[in-house]
């Protein structure tokens, strides 16, 4: 899938993982949307990094009415250039200080936690995923296969691993989302890859006391720029389809 001049979606691309796939296909010539709560992070990377990045205000992912407005908004403001691909980064990994119970250190997660993470990390990717694959039905066939889209997902090595109770179930769905929507998707020329990352360098391992394990080799936590390579990799390989590609270093948790 060609990147310049075409337009992406990235959710969490106000920071993290997410921030830097934006500086990557803004530099690749893309135009890019992105969705974040985080709307004066976004602004400032708008500053830095000029017209081709917008932003449509607070964009909470799990809202069906705001993902639509964002669309809208994005579209409308890059006019010509059609939407090829959402790279869906937004996620939390621990409940609102506020909430009781944090899953480890002997308290249980509770039911509002688990409701809280599993709506975000799981109900926010897939709206973002469904709203902008029924766009994408409407772009023309491009190159020789006739590709509409590409939808990048991201889980975590937690979900496929098996720990912390509602992060990594959010994850756990995550990955198991990619090979149904990439069959439902693939009458559409639209792929859909998952990348499950292990512990990278970003302000998300701030919010939790847990402390994640180095990778094995190298040995060390990954890096935003490492991720980004990995999606544009992903965009512009058309046989990486329906997959979850680990990016974790041989870590197994
Ligand atoms: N950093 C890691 O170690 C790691 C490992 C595995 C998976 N991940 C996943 O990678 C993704 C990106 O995380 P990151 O490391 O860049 O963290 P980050 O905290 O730097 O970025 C996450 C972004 O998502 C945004 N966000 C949160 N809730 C949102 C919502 N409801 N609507 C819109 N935006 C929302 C935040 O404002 C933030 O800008 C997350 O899904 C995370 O679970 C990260």
């Amino acid at each position: 899938m060609q990147i310049k001049g075409n337009t992406f979606v990235v959710t969490g691309g106000a920071s993290g993982l997410g921030e830097q796939a934006v500086r990557d296909l803004v530099a690749q010539g893309a135009n890019v949307i992105i969705m974040d709560i985080n709307h004066a992070r976004a602004e400032l990377l708008i500053k830095e990094l000029g017209s081709q990045v917008y932003s449509h205000g607070i964009t909470d992912t799990t809202s069906e009415s705001l993902v639509n407005e964002a669309l809208d908004g994005g579209i409308a403001n890059f006019p010509g250039s059609a939407l090829v691909g959402a790279i869906l980064c937004g996620g939390i990994l621990s409940p609102k200080k506020d909430q009781e119970g944090y899953g480890p250190d002997g308290k249980l997660t509770s039911y509002s936690q688990f409701k809280h993470i599993v709506t975000v990390n799981l109900f926010g990717t897939y709206n973002v995923a469904q709203q902008v694959s029924q766009r994408m039905l409407n772009n023309e066939e491009m190159g020789a296969d006739k590709e509409r889209g590409v939808i990048i997902t991201v889980s975590s090595i937690c979900g496929l691993d098996g720990i912390i109770v509602a992060y990594g179930t959010s994850k756990a769905a995550i990955a198991g989302l990619t090979l149904p929507l990439a069959r439902e998707l693939a009458d559409h020329g639209i792929r859909v890859m998952n990348i499950a990352p292990g512990p990278f360098n970003t302000p998300i391992l701030k919010t939790t006391d847990i402390v994640a394990p180095h990778c094995l080799f190298p040995r060390r936590n990954g890096e935003s720029s490492e991720f980004s390579k990995l999606v544009l990799n992903i965009i512009d390989t058309p046989m990486l389809n329906g997959s979850i590609i680990r990016l974790d270093g041989a870590l197994r948790t």
